[in-house]
Protein backbone atom coordinates (compact mmCIF):
# COMPACT_ATOMS: atom_id res chain seq x y z
CA UNK A 1 0.00 0.00 0.00
CA UNK A 2 1.29 3.50 -0.45
CA UNK A 3 -0.16 6.08 1.71
CA UNK A 4 0.33 9.46 0.23
CA UNK A 5 -0.83 12.56 2.14
CA UNK A 6 -2.15 15.73 -0.02
CA UNK A 7 -2.66 18.90 1.77
CA UNK A 8 -6.09 18.96 1.48
CA UNK A 9 -9.44 17.91 -0.49
CA UNK A 10 -8.55 19.63 -3.60
CA UNK A 11 -5.26 18.52 -3.54
CA UNK A 12 -6.18 14.81 -2.58
CA UNK A 13 -8.72 14.94 -6.04
CA UNK A 14 -5.85 16.68 -7.91
CA UNK A 15 -3.39 13.56 -7.02
CA UNK A 16 -6.17 10.82 -7.69
CA UNK A 17 -7.54 12.61 -10.75
CA UNK A 18 -3.86 12.14 -12.33
CA UNK A 19 -3.71 8.67 -11.99
CA UNK A 20 -6.99 8.39 -13.87
CA UNK A 21 -5.78 10.83 -16.14
CA UNK A 22 -2.67 8.96 -16.71
CA UNK A 23 -4.28 5.55 -17.37
CA UNK A 24 -6.94 6.86 -19.88
CA UNK A 25 -3.82 8.28 -21.45
CA UNK A 26 -1.50 4.75 -21.48
CA UNK A 27 -4.28 2.68 -22.46
CA UNK A 28 -7.23 4.72 -23.76
CA UNK A 29 -10.08 2.47 -23.89
CA UNK A 30 -9.03 1.59 -20.65
CA UNK A 31 -12.09 -0.27 -17.60
CA UNK A 32 -12.63 2.67 -15.15
CA UNK A 33 -14.18 1.72 -11.68
CA UNK A 34 -16.18 4.45 -10.13
CA UNK A 35 -17.55 5.58 -6.99
CA UNK A 36 -20.54 7.52 -5.55
CA UNK A 37 -20.58 9.74 -2.57
CA UNK A 38 -19.03 13.36 -1.60
CA UNK A 39 -15.36 12.05 -1.39
CA UNK A 40 -15.11 11.75 -5.20
CA UNK A 41 -16.91 14.52 -6.40
CA UNK A 42 -13.79 16.87 -6.72
CA UNK A 43 -11.69 13.97 -8.56
CA UNK A 44 -14.44 14.06 -11.42
CA UNK A 45 -14.45 17.60 -11.68
CA UNK A 46 -10.75 17.94 -12.00
CA UNK A 47 -10.82 15.14 -14.66
CA UNK A 48 -13.65 17.09 -16.74
CA UNK A 49 -11.19 20.56 -16.35
CA UNK A 50 -8.68 18.68 -18.20
CA UNK A 51 -11.38 17.23 -20.35
CA UNK A 52 -12.77 21.08 -21.69
CA UNK A 53 -8.80 22.01 -21.78
CA UNK A 54 -8.47 19.21 -24.57
CA UNK A 55 -6.22 17.06 -22.34
CA UNK A 56 -8.65 14.06 -21.81
CA UNK A 57 -9.97 11.76 -23.77
CA UNK A 58 -13.03 9.58 -23.21
CA UNK A 59 -14.57 8.41 -26.36
CA UNK A 60 -13.34 4.74 -25.40
CA UNK A 61 -12.75 4.79 -21.86
CA UNK A 62 -15.49 1.98 -20.70
CA UNK A 63 -16.53 2.28 -16.44
CA UNK A 64 -17.86 -0.08 -13.88
CA UNK A 65 -19.20 1.23 -11.05
CA UNK A 66 -19.35 0.07 -7.44
CA UNK A 67 -23.15 -0.20 -6.18
CA UNK A 68 -26.59 1.01 -7.37
CA UNK A 69 -29.98 0.68 -4.46
CA UNK A 70 -32.63 -1.54 -5.31
CA UNK A 71 -35.44 0.23 -6.11
CA UNK A 72 -34.40 3.37 -8.02
CA UNK A 73 -34.14 3.84 -11.87
CA UNK A 74 -31.58 6.10 -13.38
CA UNK A 75 -34.20 9.03 -13.98
CA UNK A 76 -34.44 9.22 -9.91
CA UNK A 77 -32.25 11.60 -8.72
CA UNK A 78 -31.38 9.43 -5.67
CA UNK A 79 -29.56 6.59 -7.83
CA UNK A 80 -26.27 6.13 -8.57
CA UNK A 81 -26.82 6.19 -12.16
CA UNK A 82 -28.45 9.97 -12.15
CA UNK A 83 -25.21 10.74 -9.89
CA UNK A 84 -22.38 9.57 -12.67
CA UNK A 85 -24.66 10.94 -15.41
CA UNK A 86 -25.15 14.32 -13.58
CA UNK A 87 -21.06 14.02 -11.62
CA UNK A 88 -19.34 12.85 -14.64
CA UNK A 89 -20.90 11.29 -18.13
CA UNK A 90 -22.55 14.04 -18.96
CA UNK A 91 -19.78 16.65 -19.16
CA UNK A 92 -16.98 14.66 -20.79
CA UNK A 93 -17.07 12.96 -24.43
CA UNK A 94 -17.46 9.24 -22.68
CA UNK A 95 -20.31 7.04 -25.15
CA UNK A 96 -23.27 6.09 -22.20
CA UNK A 97 -23.04 2.76 -23.81
CA UNK A 98 -20.18 2.41 -22.47
CA UNK A 99 -21.27 3.46 -18.74
CA UNK A 100 -22.14 0.23 -16.50
CA UNK A 101 -23.51 0.87 -13.03
CA UNK A 102 -25.61 -2.37 -11.59
CA UNK A 103 -29.31 -2.14 -12.59
CA UNK A 104 -31.37 -1.31 -9.34
CA UNK A 105 -34.86 -2.09 -11.27
CA UNK A 106 -33.68 -5.83 -12.06
CA UNK A 107 -36.48 -8.18 -11.47
CA UNK A 108 -34.01 -11.04 -10.84
CA UNK A 109 -31.90 -9.47 -8.64
CA UNK A 110 -29.48 -12.77 -8.35
CA UNK A 111 -28.99 -12.57 -12.14
CA UNK A 112 -28.16 -8.74 -12.42
CA UNK A 113 -25.35 -9.20 -9.64
CA UNK A 114 -24.08 -12.20 -12.24
CA UNK A 115 -24.70 -10.45 -15.08
CA UNK A 116 -22.51 -7.52 -13.42
CA UNK A 117 -20.18 -10.39 -12.63
CA UNK A 118 -19.41 -11.81 -16.16
CA UNK A 119 -19.98 -7.72 -17.54
CA UNK A 120 -16.40 -7.37 -15.64
CA UNK A 121 -14.45 -10.45 -16.64
CA UNK A 122 -15.73 -9.83 -20.25
CA UNK A 123 -14.34 -6.10 -20.27
CA UNK A 124 -11.26 -7.87 -19.23
CA UNK A 125 -11.36 -6.52 -15.91
CA UNK A 126 -11.23 -3.03 -14.36
CA UNK A 127 -7.71 -1.15 -14.55
CA UNK A 128 -7.94 0.89 -12.05
CA UNK A 129 -10.91 1.68 -9.25
CA UNK A 130 -11.53 4.78 -7.24
CA UNK A 131 -12.43 4.02 -3.58
CA UNK A 132 -13.99 6.39 -1.12
CA UNK A 133 -14.38 4.51 2.13
CA UNK A 134 -17.55 4.37 5.16
CA UNK A 135 -16.48 5.61 8.67
CA UNK A 136 -17.23 2.24 9.56
CA UNK A 137 -14.52 0.64 6.74
CA UNK A 138 -17.32 -0.30 4.48
CA UNK A 139 -16.16 0.30 0.75
CA UNK A 140 -18.86 -0.18 -1.91
CA UNK A 141 -21.74 -1.41 0.31
CA UNK A 142 -19.54 -3.70 1.67
CA UNK A 143 -20.35 -3.42 5.20
CA UNK A 144 -18.68 -4.86 8.28
CA UNK A 145 -19.75 -8.66 8.16
CA UNK A 146 -18.48 -12.24 9.31
CA UNK A 147 -16.67 -12.59 6.21
CA UNK A 148 -15.48 -10.68 3.32
CA UNK A 149 -18.27 -10.36 0.53
CA UNK A 150 -17.39 -11.86 -2.01
CA UNK A 151 -18.65 -11.64 -5.68
CA UNK A 152 -21.35 -9.11 -6.56
CA UNK A 153 -24.13 -9.45 -4.24
CA UNK A 154 -27.44 -7.92 -2.97
CA UNK A 155 -27.20 -6.27 0.41
CA UNK A 156 -29.19 -5.16 3.47
CA UNK A 157 -28.56 -1.57 3.91
CA UNK A 158 -27.98 -0.81 7.88
CA UNK A 159 -30.58 0.95 9.41
CA UNK A 160 -28.21 3.87 10.05
CA UNK A 161 -27.82 4.35 6.27
CA UNK A 162 -31.67 3.94 5.88
CA UNK A 163 -32.36 6.59 8.38
CA UNK A 164 -29.70 9.16 6.63
CA UNK A 165 -31.14 8.84 3.33
CA UNK A 166 -34.53 9.14 4.56
CA UNK A 167 -34.44 12.92 4.15
CA UNK A 168 -34.02 12.62 0.16
CA UNK A 169 -37.30 10.89 -0.07
CA UNK A 170 -40.84 11.66 0.86
CA UNK A 171 -41.89 8.62 2.52
CA UNK A 172 -39.73 5.82 4.41
CA UNK A 173 -41.67 3.58 1.68
CA UNK A 174 -39.74 5.12 -0.69
CA UNK A 175 -36.34 4.57 1.00
CA UNK A 176 -34.11 1.67 -0.69
CA UNK A 177 -33.71 -0.85 1.92
CA UNK A 178 -30.93 -2.98 0.02
CA UNK A 179 -28.52 -2.05 -2.64
CA UNK A 180 -26.35 -4.67 -5.25
CA UNK A 181 -22.74 -3.85 -4.88
CA UNK A 182 -19.49 -5.19 -6.01
CA UNK A 183 -18.06 -7.54 -3.53
CA UNK A 184 -14.41 -7.27 -1.51
CA UNK A 185 -13.41 -9.64 -4.23
CA UNK A 186 -14.42 -7.79 -7.11
CA UNK A 187 -12.48 -5.03 -5.93
CA UNK A 188 -9.70 -7.03 -5.25
CA UNK A 189 -9.47 -8.38 -8.58
CA UNK A 190 -8.89 -4.68 -10.09
CA UNK A 191 -5.42 -4.36 -11.31
CA UNK A 192 -5.04 -0.95 -10.02
CA UNK A 193 -6.80 0.78 -6.59
CA UNK A 194 -7.18 4.51 -5.55
CA UNK A 195 -9.00 5.31 -2.47
CA UNK A 196 -9.68 8.50 -1.34
CA UNK A 197 -10.91 10.07 2.06
CA UNK A 198 -10.88 13.63 3.40
CA UNK A 199 -11.67 14.86 6.72
CA UNK A 200 -11.40 14.53 10.44
CA UNK A 201 -14.21 11.78 10.56
CA UNK A 202 -11.87 9.62 8.03
CA UNK A 203 -9.00 9.61 10.49
CA UNK A 204 -9.62 6.85 12.48
CA UNK A 205 -10.66 3.83 9.49
CA UNK A 206 -7.81 5.18 7.54
CA UNK A 207 -5.28 3.85 10.32
CA UNK A 208 -7.18 0.37 10.49
CA UNK A 209 -7.07 0.64 7.18
CA UNK A 210 -3.54 0.96 6.16
CA UNK A 211 -2.27 -0.48 9.19
CA UNK A 212 -5.22 -2.41 11.79
CA UNK A 213 -5.84 -6.03 11.32
CA UNK A 214 -6.78 -7.61 7.88
CA UNK A 215 -10.76 -8.23 9.02
CA UNK A 216 -13.77 -8.33 7.69
CA UNK A 217 -15.12 -5.89 11.01
CA UNK A 218 -13.20 -3.59 8.76
CA UNK A 219 -13.75 -4.28 5.15
CA UNK A 220 -11.37 -1.60 3.46
CA UNK A 221 -8.49 -3.57 5.47
CA UNK A 222 -8.84 -6.42 2.81
CA UNK A 223 -7.01 -4.00 0.53
CA UNK A 224 -3.89 -4.38 2.78
CA UNK A 225 -3.59 -7.88 1.03
CA UNK A 226 -3.48 -6.38 -2.89
CA UNK A 227 -0.29 -5.55 -4.65
CA UNK A 228 -1.08 -2.32 -5.94
CA UNK A 229 -2.96 0.03 -3.92
CA UNK A 230 -3.01 3.86 -3.54
CA UNK A 231 -4.46 5.45 -0.57
CA UNK A 232 -4.65 9.34 -0.72
CA UNK A 233 -5.49 11.18 1.96
CA UNK A 234 -5.70 15.30 3.23
CA UNK A 235 -4.26 16.38 6.30
CA UNK A 236 -6.78 15.71 8.90
CA UNK A 237 -7.93 12.10 7.51
CA UNK A 238 -3.96 11.50 7.95
CA UNK A 239 -4.31 12.65 11.65
CA UNK A 240 -4.43 9.24 13.37
CA UNK A 241 -1.76 7.84 11.06
CA UNK A 242 0.64 10.64 12.25
CA UNK A 243 -0.29 10.42 15.76
CA UNK A 244 0.12 6.67 16.03
CA UNK A 245 3.22 6.38 14.19
CA UNK A 246 4.66 9.72 15.29
CA UNK A 247 5.47 11.41 11.82
C1 LIG B 1 -21.68 5.17 0.33
C2 LIG B 1 -21.11 4.57 -0.96
C3 LIG B 1 -19.60 4.35 -0.84
C4 LIG B 1 -18.93 5.62 -0.32
C5 LIG B 1 -19.46 5.97 1.06
C6 LIG B 1 -18.79 7.19 1.69
O1 LIG B 1 -21.89 4.18 1.27
N1 LIG B 1 -21.76 3.33 -1.30
O2 LIG B 1 -19.09 3.97 -2.11
O3 LIG B 1 -17.53 5.42 -0.25
O4 LIG B 1 -20.86 6.20 0.93
O5 LIG B 1 -19.37 8.35 1.19
P1 LIG B 1 -18.71 9.80 1.31
O6 LIG B 1 -17.67 9.87 0.23
O7 LIG B 1 -19.85 10.73 1.03
O8 LIG B 1 -18.13 9.93 2.67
Amino acid sequence: MKLIKATDYKDMSKKAASIFAAQITLKPNCVLGLATGSTPLGTYAQLINWYNDGDLDFSQVKTVNLDEYVGLDGNNNQSYRYFMNDKLFNHVNIDKANTNVPNGKATDKQAECDRYEALIKALGGIDVQLLGIGNNGHIGFNEPNKYFDKGTHEVNLTESTITANARFFATMDEVPKTAISMGVQTIMQAKKIVLIANGPAKADIIYETCFGPITPDVPASALQLHPDVTVIVDEEAYATVAKKLGK
